[in-house]
């Protein structure tokens, strides 16, 4: 089995000038299919809230149930390094809520966690990296200030506002910051970003010029339920219509009998079975 991807790891591909492979997953059997696929790193994400339990945001999952995802992934990533995601209201509240709630994900086997915010969270970053835990920016659209950003829209779009991202991108990385994660932004704005810090910088909807890509596996394989159809993602799969057909297929199948057939049932040795039919016939017979 290859090793374990580390920090080290990450900073030998960012040397070597290969993208980080990183993607989303919140259950067993897909971290299960993405660790065989060899991706780098998994990100347990609070997007959970939407792919996952049908949420229209990602602001009303809780800490509790963040932790049941973390513990399915990471029962099934040995290898992959696995990023889980701090909810709202987690880690903005205070330090301590912050390093108690990172290092629960760190108990239950995350490699780092991810919260979202620059300079406004800068304190909370270091407290969490004083405890001995790795921590990942995430920024540019940010979902947990989704009022604040007016809904779902791309950043980075003036100079001011690169700018003003540069300012928390610096914040993050003076605040032991790994790595950060921009989200949704010209290509231009996430380069221009990723020149001024020495951290690793990943993207989503951020174009080529970020050390890795982190996609939403829902998004790819084709089974997200909801409206949001994001530019940046491209769809590999339509799992969702699969698994649909396959249960119409089904039901058609229980519906006209054929399904079970004789060899979905368990066999019997003649005798017994000469036995118990005997025992049938009497009975009705009887009746
Ligand atoms: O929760 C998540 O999956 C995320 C990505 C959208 C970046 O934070």
């Amino acid at each position: 089995m290859p090793s374990k991807v580390t920090l080290r790891t990450l900073n030998t591909l960012r040397e070597r000038g290969t993208p980080a492979v990183f993607i989303t997953a919140y259950d067993y059997p897909t971290a299960t299919f993405a660790e065989r696929a060899g991706v780098d790193m998994i990100l347990v994400g609070d997007s959970a809230a939407m792919t996952m339990m049908g949420l229209p945001n990602t602001l009303g999952i809780s800490m509790d149930e963040m932790i049941v995802f973390v513990r399915s992934v990471c029962r099934a990533a040995k290898r992959t390094f696995v990023v889980g995601d701090l909810p709202f209201l987690s880690y903005q509240p205070s330090d301590e809520t912050a390093v108690l709630n990172a290092g629960r994900f760190i108990t239950e086997g995350c490699d780092a966690v991810k919260c979202e915010g620059g300079v406004r969270v800068a304190a909370r970053v270091r407290a969490m990296v004083n405890a001995g835990i790795n921590v990942m920016g995430h920024l540019g659209l940010t979902p947990q200030n989704i009022g604040q950003l007016s809904g779902y829209r791309v950043q980075g779009k003036t100079r001011a506002a690169v700018d003003q991202l540069v300012d928390d991108a610096i914040a993050l990385q003076e605040a032991g910051a790994f790595a950060i994660l921009l989200e949704a932004m010209p290509a231009v704005a996430a380069e221009y970003v990723r020149e001024r810090v020495d951290i690793l910088v990943y993207g989503i909807g951020a174009g080529p010029h970020v050390d890795g890509q982190l996609v939403i596996s829902h998004d790819i394989l084709g089974n997200f339920v909801g409206d949001i159809a994001p530019r940046f993602a491209k769809q590999y799969a339509s799992i969702g219509s699969q698994v649909e057909q396959v249960f119409r297929s089904y039901a058609e199948d229980v519906r006209s009998a054929s399904f079970p057939a004789l060899e979905h049932c368990y066999p019997i040795e003649p005798l017994h079975e000469a036995e118990i039919q005997g025992c049938r016939a009497q009975r009705h017979t009887a009746n």
